[in-house]
């Protein structure tokens, strides 16, 4: 095993307030200012939807223009693949998917913003750097347009088909978000030793499902992790200075080599998936049967009934993973979208609230 280093409406209220507006006018008999009401009413809702196709008008090349910028990252560093998607996910998991991860604290401010939270500076700096080279490339054609949030969702959605994993179509419309907060980022991001209840716990917070928790965990197919992660498995597992059972010997005695149980390196990280970690595969989940899952969290999914029929599906079915990944990326690229001026901005540069 070779372990590598590296340095829908508008909202609601609002369109029901609308018709009841509108009705009141019509029933006052003034027909015009209505016709009005309703057309700037349609317009609000057709803006204010998410949509595969909603900068058809604005900005119509917005996925080739993301597209260039994924294509040049990954072949000059493919690390930006795995990194852009854990980027993606650890946005939607803290305020939505809402471009709040790539906020920089203000000097001086009291509250550090998400990126500086300790979890957060964690990630590799090559998904930030995506994101701002597809932002400028989008700037350059269509100003003032794109959201951040967008941007981020798209590029990660074109690392998941580079490394081979399924292509699905993601739907924009997102605004980038007002709130960023490093103390948000703790609660909402899941630990490496969580148990499967509170894994379901939290992505059922976020709306998404058992089903949805499973096939995105498959994302784990490609990336690293550092070794604090799981160094406990390999050394003293249960405070009784044996290793995690369900560690397979030949993968605990490899980790071992490069994971001492004091004072290694700390920027040592290990696959996560020990056979093909540079390809989005099912292999994955094979390992996990193989007891070859790196976290505690990743094995846990083959020990418990209510995840392992899944895993046991997704690794004798490729199919079956990638939509079932799809389905699941496109409903965590929904969580907590905003959408409008009250919620959201639309800013030039990622880093900088509008
Ligand atoms: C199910 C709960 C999850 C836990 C406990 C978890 C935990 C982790 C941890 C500890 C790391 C290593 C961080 C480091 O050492 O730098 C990591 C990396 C990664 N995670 Fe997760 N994660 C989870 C779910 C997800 C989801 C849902 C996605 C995407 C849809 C994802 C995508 C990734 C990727 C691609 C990497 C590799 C990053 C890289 O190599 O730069 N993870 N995750």
């Amino acid at each position: 095993m070779s372990v590598p280093k590296y340095s829908t409406a508008c909202c609601f209220f609002s369109s029901q307030f609308t018709c009841l507006f509108v009705f009141f006018i019509i029933v006052a008999g003034t027909t015009t200012p209505c016709l009005a009401k309703i057309i700037t009413n349609n317009t609000t809702r057709r803006h204010r939807q998410v949509s595969v196709d909603y900068y058809a008008r604005t900005c119509p090349n917005v996925e080739q223009l993301v597209g260039s910028v994924t294509n040049q990252q990954f072949k000059e560093s493919p690390v930006s693949g795995p990194a852009t998607i854990n980027l993606f996910f650890h946005d939607c998991f803290v305020e939505g998917c809402d471009g709040s991860i790539l906020i920089a604290s203000k000097q001086g401010s009291r509250e550090l913003a998400e990126k500086d939270a300790e979890v957060t500076r964690e990630l590799r700096v090559e998904g930030f750097e995506t994101v701002m080279k597809a932002k400028e490339a989008v700037e350059r054609k269509c100003p003032g347009v794109v959201s951040c949030a967008d941007i981020l969702a798209i590029a990660a959605r074109d690392y998941v088909h580079l490394v081979g994993g399924p292509y699905y179509q993601v739907k924009k419309g997102r605004w980038d978000g007002r709130i960023s907060m490093a103390s948000r980022v703790e609660p909402n991001i899941p630990h490496a030793n969580y148990t499967v209840d509170q894994l379901i716990k939290l992505f059922n917070s976020k709306g998404l499902t058992i089903q949805d928790m499973v096939a995105l965990s498959g994302a784990h197919s490609i990336g690293f992790a550092h070794c604090k992660h799981f160094v406990k498995r390999l050394y003293n597992y249960k405070g009784n200075g044996q290793p995690d059972p369900n560690v397979d010997p030949k993968l605990l005695n490899a980790l071992r080599m490069y994971c001492p149980n004091y004072g290694g390196n700390l920027d040592i990280v290990a696959p996560f998936d020990a056979t093909t970690p540079f390809v989005f595969d099912q292999a994955y989940y094979g390992n996990l049967q193989k007891k070859m899952g790196l976290l505690a969290s990743d094995q846990a999914l083959v020990l418990d009934p209510r995840t392992k029929p899944l895993v046991q599906e997704f690794a004798n079915d490729k199919n079956k993973f990638f939509q079932a990944f799809a389905a699941a990326m496109d409903r965590l690229s929904l969580v907590g979208v905003k959408r409008g001026k009250k919620h959201g901005e639309k800013r030039r540069d990622c880093s900088m609230h509008a």
